[in-house]
């Protein structure tokens, strides 16, 4: 019998490519790149990536022809938009957002556009790789704007003459900078989402889809916790204590020579900031140490 293996369709190049590859490394999965290759597999763990255009990833996880994509919120939106749906969870089947790739779907007019509210839109024409999108903002505000679909390159469209105004994502501002262009309105604002297909797996391959998801979770997981030490005056334990951000079960210990104290250590699942430092030492506590998790596994 030949192992199962899951296919997981990344974006090619673009925003999202590094952190994909990223978060594969993260989760312990090897893969060899080769340059224009648009299939690879890892040799460690039993997973196929497909690379491709990432507007395409919501098509092959609703077709089955991948199990998991990781795509951008605002191509999700546009997709389901497109096929009418009313939710993209009734397309596939969201799991978790990747706290990477964010951006924001954006009007953008030339710099020496002298915009002043969404009426300055009435009558423009706007080129645009979302379609679906720009029109549902336009309906809901009353505009009637001419949508041009392009397929890349948007944002010279008002240089060549395309279009007047622009409709893309925004993420650094680079590009439209780049291109003499000002943002005008903000469509949606979007980050990368790990989404997987809803036909029911065999039991082999469910397995091998729950260590993959539990991989991706208990690396998320870790980035998004922090470990913290501390010595803690014991009458002051409970108040300590209280203040750890998402701290569930810490570990009390005795301290060898003094026994006022005690040491505290807890993993707190959200961020901890200078704040909540200053708030500890306030309560009686010393020795803070606050370090960087590599991997989970709850
Ligand atoms: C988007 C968008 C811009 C760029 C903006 O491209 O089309 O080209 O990112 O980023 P910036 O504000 O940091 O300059 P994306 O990577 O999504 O590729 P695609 O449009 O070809 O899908
Ligand atoms: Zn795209």
């Amino acid at each position: 019998m030949t192992t199962q293996r899951i296919r997981l369709a990344l974006q090619k190049s673009g925003r999202l490519s590094e952190d994909c590859f990223d978060l594969l490394a993260r989760s312990g999965i090897k893969v060899r790149r080769h340059k224009d290759q648009l299939f690879c597999h890892s040799e460690n763990f039993p997973i196929d990536i497909l690379l491709v255009r990432d507007d395409d990833i919501p098509s092959l996880i609703i077709e089955h022809v991948c199990d998991f994509g990781i795509v951008g919120m605002n191509v999700l939106q546009e997709t389901t938009l497109s096929k009418n749906a009313h939710d993209y969870s009734d397309l596939v089947e969201p799991i978790r957002n990747l706290n990477f790739g964010y951006c924001r779907l954006s009007i953008a007019v030339p710099s020496d556009y002298e915009y002043e509210r969404i009426e300055s839109l009435s009558g423009k024409s706007i080129a645009t790789t979302y379609p679906h999108l720009l029109q549902k903002f336009l309906s809901t505000h009353d505009i009637d704007a001419k949508i041009i679909e392009l397929t890349g390159s948007i944002e010279i469209a008002p240089r060549l003459g395309i279009a007047d105004a622009i409709c893309d994502l925004v993420s650094t501002g680079g590009t439209l900078a780049a291109n003499h262009l000002k943002e005008a309105e903000t469509i949606l604002h979007s980050q990368a989402l790990l989404i997987k297909a809803r036909p029911t797996f065999t039991p082999e391959k469910q397995r091998i889809a729950n260590l993959f998801m539990r991989r991706v979770q208990g690396v998320l997981q870790a980035s998004e916790s922090k470990y913290i030490m501390l010595h803690a005056p014991k009458d002051k334990l409970q108040q300590i204590v209280a203040i750890l951000p998402g701290v569930e079960h810490p570990t009390i210990m005795t301290l060898d020579g003094d026994p006022t104290k005690v040491g505290i250590h807890a993993v707190c699942s959200e961020s901890v900031f200078w704040e909540t430092l200053e708030k500890l030492k306030d309560a009686g506590a010393s020795s803070i140490l606050v370090m960087p998790l590599e991997k989970m596994l709850m």
